[in-house]
């Protein structure tokens, strides 16, 4: 039996009172006569997107809640977690590539965009975005749009968020970016994907290369019923 109730659940009441609809389903139809021997409980807990959000119950009190609601069972228990492995294992970095002092605003304009971490633009989500040189300690911030380049209502990652001073090729951070962030990013307007890195201590290696527009333009074929209908 196969449960997932959803994601970025910052709450065991939820996980619990759908764990204990399942331990009641199991046991109604194990008396109908059906074997069941493995419940798998979906994924769903949620993470420290740092100031964002509260903080959220540790693994050890969703899995003793587990244990507690379906330890009598007798079955095997499997579960999904996504976020909670890969979300705060992975970051985004960004270079500044332009400051620019708008009407009433100023907008600091990344090298990324929406396609590269599209869950501000999809969700409204909080990303916190830190700069990579740490600023000079007291260095006063100011409230800044942060954006990407791609000229989209969506491209904001951040409105009048406190940043210290930056200047062009600086680069910033953007936290939490390990779940939903490179998976679910995509090519639009011809931007290559963001290459990945793995790192682990003072090792780093490029897991996955950006790719090259050859590459990006080399993927598409053209049917043979439309190359021969070419006016000659
Ligand atoms: C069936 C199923 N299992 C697991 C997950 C992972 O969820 P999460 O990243 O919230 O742990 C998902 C995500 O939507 C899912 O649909």
């Amino acid at each position: 039996m196969d449960v997932h109730i959803g994601s970025q659940l910052t709450d065991l009441a939820p996980f619990e009172a759908a764990f204990t609809r399942i331990r009641e389903l199991t046991r109604e139809l194990r008396g109908d006569g059906h074997v069941i021997r493995r419940l798998d409980l979906g994924g769903g807990l949620g993470i420290p997107y740092t100031h964002s959000n509260e903080t959220p119950p540790l693994p050890l009190e969703y899995g003793a809640m587990i244990r507690r609601v379906l330890g009598d069972l007798d079955v095997e228990v499997e579960i999904e977690p996504g976020r909670l492995i890969a979300g705060n294992a992975g970051i985004l970095v960004a270079q500044v590539i332009y400051l620019k002092a708008g009407e009433g605003r100023d907008f600091l304009i990344l090298d990324a965009a929406m396609n590269d971490l599209i869950r501000p633009a999809m969700y409204g989500a909080h990303h916190d975005i830190v700069p990579v040189r740490q600023p000079i300690p007291g260095v006063a911030q100011r409230p800044v749009d942060i954006v990407g380049p791609v000229c989209e209502s969506g491209d904001p990652f951040a409105r009048q968020r406190a940043m210290p001073p930056l200047a062009p090729g600086d680069l910033v951070a953007f936290r939490s970016a390990g779940a939903y962030g490179a998976v679910m990013a995509s090519e639009y307007n011809t931007r290559p994907l963001t290459p990945e890195i793995l790192v682990r201590g003072d090792h780093h290696a490029v897991i996955r290369p950006r790719p090259s527009f050859d590459e990006i333009i080399n993927r598409d074929r053209l049917p043979a019923w439309l190359l021969d209908s070419r006016e000659p």
